[in-house]
């Protein structure tokens, strides 16, 4: 298989970096950092940082060679091994969690969509208070018609690059885009680190008030890990499938993970300096990022441009993420329902969009679908986060760690990944600690009744 055809990645960087742009997303720059500020800062990252070492490397090993393995999508991944079993269904709740996380993931990749438009406009080129900044906020999410339009045209664009197939779309705009973003986030970095709050930003993120560590803070530091590493829903499944049978599959798996948490931690490394420097507040919610990046522009020579820049290149990571999300439902259409993929493309889009609009409006537009601060009620948007992107992610990723560790077989896997190094250990955690570790945060969770 020399000549990539429509169906594989064309190459090992290509593949490397369409499965980081689907890692790399919101997820490490909006949600990492807002999780982080409502979880009170240094234990969360440091149970974070376990996770992604515990439970994310072995599970996206497990997930990438059972993709290549099959060559299928989620749910035939696990017929192809074990043919009329249950074991479906954990690729059934998969690409239900693909159309969930979607269809919130879309709203405020829109919201990214109208911070590009308006740093263009030079809004952010003066800076602005973060009283300023939280209004203009405010104005963008809360109207009824601008976030459903935007989450809306965030769906088309995806639907647009996911009916073009794998090597076309997803690989040549990852090729370019991804390293451009990169760049732009440490210059970012360089100039929140030099300002007055960078101490206090880095004492928050880094020393651990271990006393934090509630099963809520576990949970979220968990969901975040899966999250961000794009598992426990088959995305890496489906895209293991595309890569070709001679690439070393460790070495991909652990270099998407690097990149990830990588940029992760940039973007917390950018945000907290930023924040304590202009006084707002950890306790942001779904709008930190948002409010808080807004009153630093102005203090980057060239601030005008380099807000155009972030905007447009996160909604960029986004969309190299949304495609994953998507591709995950329509191989599931394409691959076991037998639609011809551009029928799975516009009817799933459409669906999903439906989906959105509660969440888009849960911004204040409509006042049953949003956060109260009286009763302490949450938006519908955060509900969806946490049941799609903490829940389900952990249930899913249990599961396919339990099907990879005993049903197919650890020995099965290794054999498929061939150079895995520390391969007695990467046994040991995809058997016993992934399984263990998250059904116990989770019971851990409900039995406290600790959800809010
Ligand atoms: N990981 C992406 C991010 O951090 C989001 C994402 C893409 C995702 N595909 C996924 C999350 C599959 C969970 C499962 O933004």
């Amino acid at each position: 298989m020399s000549t990539p055809s429509a169906g594989k990645f064309g190459s090992r960087i290509g593949f490397i970096l369409a499965a980081a742009g689907s890692a790399i997303g919101l997820g490490n720059i909006w949600r990492f950092p807002y999780t982080a500020g409502e979880s009170g800062g240094g234990a969360f990252v440091l149970a974070y940082l376990l996770f992604v070492v515990l439970i994310g490397v072995p599970v996206l090993m497990a997930e990438l060679s059972l993709g290549r393995k099959s060559g299928s999508n989620a749910v035939g991944a696990f017929r192809a091994i074990v043919p009329d079993s249950a074991w479906r269904y954990v690729g059934g709740l998969g690409v239900l969690t693909g159309f969930g996380i979607l269809a919130f993931y879309s709203v405020v990749a829109g919201w990214t969509l109208s911070y590009a438009w308006d740093a263009a406009m030079g809004t952010f080129a003066d800076g602005m208070s973060v009283e300023a900044s939280g209004k203009h906020f405010g104005e963008v999410t809360s109207g009824t018609t601008g976030p459903v339009v935007f989450a809306g045209a965030f769906l088309v664009l995806t639907a647009l690059v996911v009916r073009g197939g794998v090597s076309g779309g997803i690989e040549r705009a990852s090729k370019i885009l991804m390293p451009v973003f990169f760049v732009v986030l440490i210059i970012l970095v360089g100039r929140s680190l030099t300002l007055d709050g960078a101490g206090k930003g880095l004492e928050f993120l880094f020393s651990p008030d271990f006393s934090k560590l509630t099963p809520l803070v576990l949970m979220n530091a968990l969901g975040q890990a899966l999250f961000s590493l794009s598992l426990g829903m088959g995305a890496m499944i489906t895209y293991g499938g595309y890569l070709k049978k001679d690439e070393n599959l460790p070495i991909a798996g652990i270099s998407v993970a690097i990149f990830d948490t990588l940029i992760a931690i940039l973007a917390g490394l950018i945000i907290f300096p930023a924040l304590f420097t202009v006084g707002a507040e950890p306790k942001g919610g779904p709008g930190l990022v948002f409010v808080v990046l807004p009153t630093i522009f102005d203090k980057l020579p060239a601030g005008q441009f380099f807000s155009v820049a972030f905007y447009s290149l996160l909604g960029i990571a986004a969309l190299t993420s949304t495609i994953s999300l998507l591709e995950v439902v329509v191989a599931y259409f394409v691959g076991e329902r037998k639609w011809p993929r551009e029928r799975a493309v516009w009817v799933v889009t459409a669906g999903i969009f439906l989906l959105a609009i509660p969440s888009a409006l849960s911004m204040g537009a409509v006042e049953a679908l949003s956060e109260n601060a009286e009763t302490g009620a949450k938006s519908f948007l955060d509900w969806q986060s946490i049941i799609w992107g903490n829940i389900a992610l952990s249930v899913g990723a249990a599961g396919i760690a339990i099907f990879v560790g005993y049903k197919w077989g650890a020995k099965a896997a290794l054999e498929e990944m061939r150079t895995m190094p520390l391969a007695g250990a990467w046994e040991n955690l995809i058997k016993y600690v992934c399984p263990l570790a998250i059904v116990a945060v989770l019971v851990y969770l409900v039995a406290t009744g600790n959800w809010l």
